[in-house]
């Protein structure tokens, strides 16, 4: 990682479903943009909010860094506003992303937003896996990662796309051998109980973050061993480490 933030170029900042943008930056480095699973910390303000916002790295191209996001408060707000050309500060890549290193039948499940460090994760791991994605109404980014996997199930709440309902009730754990997952708390929990004794399975958690370096401590999470932080050890646990309801 680069130490210290950086100002980046936006090179397009598209709403691309309602409240969902895809924001790519131009970055000129010759270090990793980072992995499936690492993060960034992104300010477009300066000091109202006080602290920068983690977001997960959607894609890499070359010396385009791509983000997906969902306005959901003031920084991401501030975010969708920005053009290109425009001025970005970002510190990372940040975490430990997923382990690529994996054998047998693997399964992707995200849950609205948090599709986004899947989709880089799919395009990386590229070896016949199977992706499931649950979104309450619009769909995006499947045409996207279609070619990179092997089958996609997709179920919406309002049932305009796929199967009507929430990915978790079409998801049949006892088909993988590996599985990764991100989305909502209660999303993943389920994943987490459904592939007890069936499959290994890796969820990436969010915490409220600070510093996004390991040195605030702001971001902890309670963990089988202990206190963790989700910035440094994470954001990717193994799902049977990770205490859902604290
Ligand atoms: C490692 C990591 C990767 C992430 N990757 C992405 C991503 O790729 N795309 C994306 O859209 N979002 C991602 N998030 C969540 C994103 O950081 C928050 O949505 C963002 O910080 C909200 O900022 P805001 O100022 O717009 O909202 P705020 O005004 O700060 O908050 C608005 C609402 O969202 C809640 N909230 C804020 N931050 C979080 C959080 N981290 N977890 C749970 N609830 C939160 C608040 O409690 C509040 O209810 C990630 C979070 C983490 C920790
Ligand atoms: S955000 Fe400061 S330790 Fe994680």
């Amino acid at each position: 990682m680069k130490v210290g933030y950086r100002e980046v170029d936006i090179f397009s900042n598209t709403e691309i479903a309602k409240d969902i943008f895809e924001l790519k930056v131009q970055i000129e480095s010759n270090d990793s943009m980072g992995d499936p699973g690492q993060f960034y910390m992104l300010r477009s303000w300066d000091l109202d909010p006080l602290l920068s916002r983690p977001f997960s790295i959607c894609n890499v191209e070359e010396s385009v860094l791509t983000f997906l996001y969902k306005v959901v408060g003031r920084g991401t707000n501030y975010l969708s506003k920005l053009k290109p050309k425009d001025k970005l500060k970002v510190l990372g890549p940040l975490g430990n992303g997923f382990n690529l290193n994996v054998s047998g039948k693997v399964a992707l499940i995200s849950g609205g937003i948090g599709i986004a460090p899947m989709i880089y994760l799919a395009k990386k791991l590229n070896t016949g896996i199977d992706f499931y994605a649950g979104f309450t109404n619009e769909v995006y980014y499947m045409d996207y990662v279609r070619k990179y996997v092997a089958k996609i199930y997709i179920t919406t709440e309002d049932g305009s796309t796929g199967q009507k309902g929430f990915i978790t009730d079409i998801f049949r754990p006892e088909k993988y051998d590996v599985v990764f997952t991100c989305g909502p708390s209660p999303m993943m929990k389920k994943v987490v109980e459904n592939c007890e004794n069936k499959s290994s399975v890796f969820v990436s958690m969010e915490s409220v973050m600070a510093c996004g370096m390991g040195v605030c401590l702001g971001c902890s999470i309670k963990t089988k061993s202990g206190m963790k932080r989700v910035c440094k050890e994470g954001p990717v646990f193994k799902g049977e480490e990770v205490f859902f309801d604290d």
